[in-house]
């Protein structure tokens, strides 16, 4: 454990390793339980920081960060005009987003767990280093209803990935929709676009939105679409065609519907062909928000000197669909006191 600086208010933050033989492993803050680091090998066995990010914790407390390897909560992704009504009651959040000038609360809000420090504890779990951490999140913050208890903990394995399980408990019904937000560039953090990078998404089903990146509620095909990813595509191929959802995205910035559902499945594999770093998510939640890094520009003092130009990193933010607590034809996100959330993702890296 390594001193990573103070937040704001004079709090101390701190940086934890977990790494294999080898080197494969990865570097997390306590504060916004932050994947600072992830560390793969290319082909020939040379390590590469392959996720965007700051050296400092200072980096990660402006309200410009774009979630660089953040944990996203409470409920993840965008909420229309940031309303929601549950079991009768109407809750107002902080609308801190505004594509197209629509507003909406987006990621958790300004104040979301990407911007409170968490409890850590490091340790290891049958060889494996692990890094817990918790966060009570209170009844009222950021205008959510319900005391929530929240573990993320990361484990780096020995097949060369870094497993998140996620899990909660409430004392009153909440929307819930965790996830990690890295920019991942299979090249290594720096390296200027992601759009050689080869995408396989195992999606037949994507959620059109409308200009406010908010969805229409339909499932609709990616068939005929530049969103078929079903067989490998780069990342650039088609994403500069005439395509309204593309326009509205700026590029892609949408959710995908999982075709595996429930249990751990193959979600997405992204290949970088220069290097042969490949990289598989698995997830048990039902979509992927697939975002391009269209809104990165250039303008932000990241790792080692680095500044990371618009798509320069792509994530694979796996979790439930955007604006869930409005939509009653998506899976729901309400957690009800009683019952326990839970949710898991891996990163698994390989080469060729
Ligand atoms: C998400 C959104 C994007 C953008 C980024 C953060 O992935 O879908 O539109 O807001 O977060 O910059």
């Amino acid at each position: 454990m390594k001193a990573f600086g103070l937040t704001p208010d004079g709090r101390e933050t701190h940086l934890f390793s977990l790494r294999r033989d080898g080197g494969f492993g990865a570097d997390i803050s306590d504060f916004g339980g932050t994947l600072v680091r992830l560390f793969a090998p290319d082909r020939h066995g040379e390590l590469a920081d392959v996720v965007l990010g700051f050296d400092s914790v200072r980096g990660y407390t402006q309200p410009t960060c774009p979630y660089f390897g953040s944990t996203v909560g409470r409920c993840g992704n965008r909420i229309a005009h940031g309303r929601f009504t549950l079991d009768g009651k109407t809750y107002t959040l902080a609308t801190n987003n505004a594509p197209a000038g629509i507003p909406c609360h987006l990621h958790g809000g300004p104040g979301g767990f990407d911007k409170v420090l968490w409890q850590a504890e490091q340790t290891t779990v049958g060889g494996d280093p692990v890094l817990r951490l918790r966060y009570q999140s209170r009844e009222g913050e950021e205008g959510y209803p319900g005391n929530l208890d929240v573990t993320v903990e990361f484990t780096v394995t020995a097949d060369q990935a870094l497993r998140i399980d996620y899990s909660a408990t409430t004392d009153k019904a909440t929307p819930v929709n965790l996830t990690n937000h890295a920019y991942f560039n299979l090249a290594g953090e720096g390296s200027r676009s992601v759009l050689g990078h080869v995408l396989t998404l195992n999606a037949t089903r994507y959620t059109p939105v409308n200009a406010g990146l908010i969805p229409l509620g339909e499932l609709a095909p990616v068939a005929d679409t530049p969103f078929d990813f079903r067989a490998p595509h780069t990342v650039g191929e088609r994403i500069d065609r005439p395509n309204e959802q593309l326009r509205f995205g700026a590029g892609y910035d949408h959710n995908f519907v999982l075709d595996g559902s429930g249990s751990l499945a193959l979600a997405a594999t992204v290949l970088e062909p220069l290097s042969g770093r490949e990289l598989e998510v698995l997830t048990t939640e039902p979509g992927v928000q697939f975002y391009s890094g269209n809104f990165l520009d250039g303008t932000l003092p990241g790792k080692n000197g680095h500044t990371y130009p618009r798509r320069s990193g792509l994530c694979l933010e796996t979790q439930h669909f955007p604006d869930s607590p409005n939509q009653p034809g998506f899976p729901s996100v309400i957690l009800r006191p009683g019952r326990s959330y839970r949710s898991t993702t891996v990163f698994r890296f390989k080469a060729r």
